[in-house]
């Protein structure tokens, strides 16, 4: 690793999360963070320990990984394994590292306890990396949750071929923003002091129903907002807060082994989508961040421990016949005369312009809660992108997905997408409470 981190732009820790296994995170987050690398200095982490998976994915030599992190105290920064030359002879990804988990399961360290985990959140706030991707556990407990970050869902993945695992990515939206309405209006939380009375015990009260999904009477979060508004009226502190909240939240997502747009869309987008607003909320800003085609290259660079990036010119991907640009683009607008009964209109530029949340304007709220223009926005993204990249090669998906990615950091407001450290429990609400004014 040469250059300094702080050469070349805002740092970011970015999660890479999936509902459930087996599609493709590991793969994803390796061949992401190498392609990071080439724009600043990364460390990919990988979280994923009692499956060592990333490891498993690169035949570097490993000499240190979280055991010597854990077990002999070293620092993390000590703990960090490059590329052998076979691997990058061109020292393209001299910039890239990764912290491999044990080899071995280990009880303690394959499942940490908070000390563990606050211990591991220091360290990966300590790192000297412009990009820290993380390569996290599948599903939900808190070995997930308390490294995503509270305001965003990192990157989440899915693929339209594990539907489950796309029902899976909504509930891990779910779970990261009620962690963070649950530590807004925690006991003793600050934003009761102008209350008017109001207990804990009542909101977080009505938050679990909402959180259960066998309470019909409030099926999500813009119901528990409604019964707010109507208790307390439409300007109240709480009100406003608990709207901000929903409303500033940010999901990022990547379609991997995708195969043709309708398919993609109809299996995949289209679920998430309406599982988001019917389960959580429609007032969520969802941004696909882009896609990595279904290649037997790809899988082929798993088994061989080559990832696909580190090939970029040795071979050239041939595109199928489901990604090309002209069938996709077809079947897209088939797609939009059937969900929205007009044509897709292709979005002027990519990513949307940058937004806070006070800059964000009723209508643009709005959009949301309407399930025809929140297809569109989602189609119309898709369009958008066929025109960008083509979706052919899998080396073409993972520059498009970073260059998105490099533009979004700078671009939007921080926390918008990863953030600049990870927080612990504690912190979080002091934080959050810090901005909600
Ligand atoms: N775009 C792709 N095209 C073809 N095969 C892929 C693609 N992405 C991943 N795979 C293959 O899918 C399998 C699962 O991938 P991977 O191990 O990365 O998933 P994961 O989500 O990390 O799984 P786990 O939950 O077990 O950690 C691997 O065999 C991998 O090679
Ligand atoms: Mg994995």
């Amino acid at each position: 690793m040469s250059s300094p981190a702080s050469s070349g732009g805002p740092r970011r820790i970015i999660p890479v999360s999936s509902g459930k296994g087996g599609v493709g995170k590991t793969t994803f987050a390796v061949n992401y963070a190498l392609s990071l690398s080439r724009h600043g200095r990364t460390v990919l982490v990988d979280l994923d320990t009692g499956t060592s998976s990333v490891r498993n994915c690169i035949d570097a030599p490993v000499g240190r990984d979280l055991y010597h992190f854990f077990r002999k105290g070293l620092p993390l920064a000590e703990c960090v394994t490059t590329l052998p030359p076979r691997l990058d002879p061109d020292g393209r990804h001299a910039d890239f590292g990764f912290v491999a988990a044990p080899k071995h399961l280990i009880e303690d360290i394959t499942n940490f306890d908070l000390g563990h985990r606050e211990k591991l959140i220091d360290a990966i706030n300590a790192l000297d990396a412009r990009f820290v991707v993380l390569d996290l556990k599948a599903g939900l407990d808190a070995n997930v949750i308390d490294f995503l970050p509270y305001s965003n869902s990192g990157i989440l993945l899915f693929t339209p071929h594990l539907p489950a695992a796309t029902l899976a990515a909504a509930d891990v939206v779910k779970a990261v923003l009620f962690r963070k309405l649950r530590s807004v209006f925690a006991e003793g939380s600050p934003v009761y002091e102008k209350a008017g009375g109001l207990k804990a015990d009542f909101v977080l009260g009505l938050l679990d129903q909402v959180e259960d999904v066998y309470e019909e009477d409030l099926p999500n979060l813009d119901a528990f907002v409604a019964d707010l508004r109507h208790a307390l009226g439409d300007e109240h502190e709480l009100v406003v807060l608990v709207r901000r909240t929903i409303e500033s939240f940010v999901v990022h997502y990547v379609l991997n082994m995708f195969d043709g747009v309708a398919s993609s869309f109809d299996s995949a987008v289209k679920p998430f989508m309406e599982s988001l607003a019917e389960g959580v909320s429609s007032q969520l800003t969802v941004l696909n961040q882009g896609w990595i085609v279904a290649h037997p290259d790809v899988n082929r660079a798993s088994v061989e421990r080559v990832p696909v990036v580190l090939r970029e010119g040795m071979e050239a991907p041939a595109a199928t016949a489901a990604q090309a640009t002209g069938v996709a683009e077809r079947e897209l607008q088939a797609l939009a005369e059937r969900y929205l009964g007009r044509a897709a209109r292709k979005p002027a530029a990519h990513p949307p312009r940058p937004r806070t949340e006070r800059e964000r304007t009723p209508e643009s709220r709005a959009a949301l809660t309407d399930p025809t223009r929140y297809l569109a926005g989602q189609l119309e993204s898709m369009l958008r992108m066929l025109e960008d990249q083509g979706g052919r090669s899998y080396h073409e998906n993972f520059r498009y997905i970073v260059a998105r990615s490099l533009e979004t950091v700078t671009a939007r407001p921080i926390g918008d997408f990863g953030d600049a450290r990870l927080y612990k429990r504690d912190e979080i609400r002091q934080r959050l409470l810090q901005r909600g004014r």
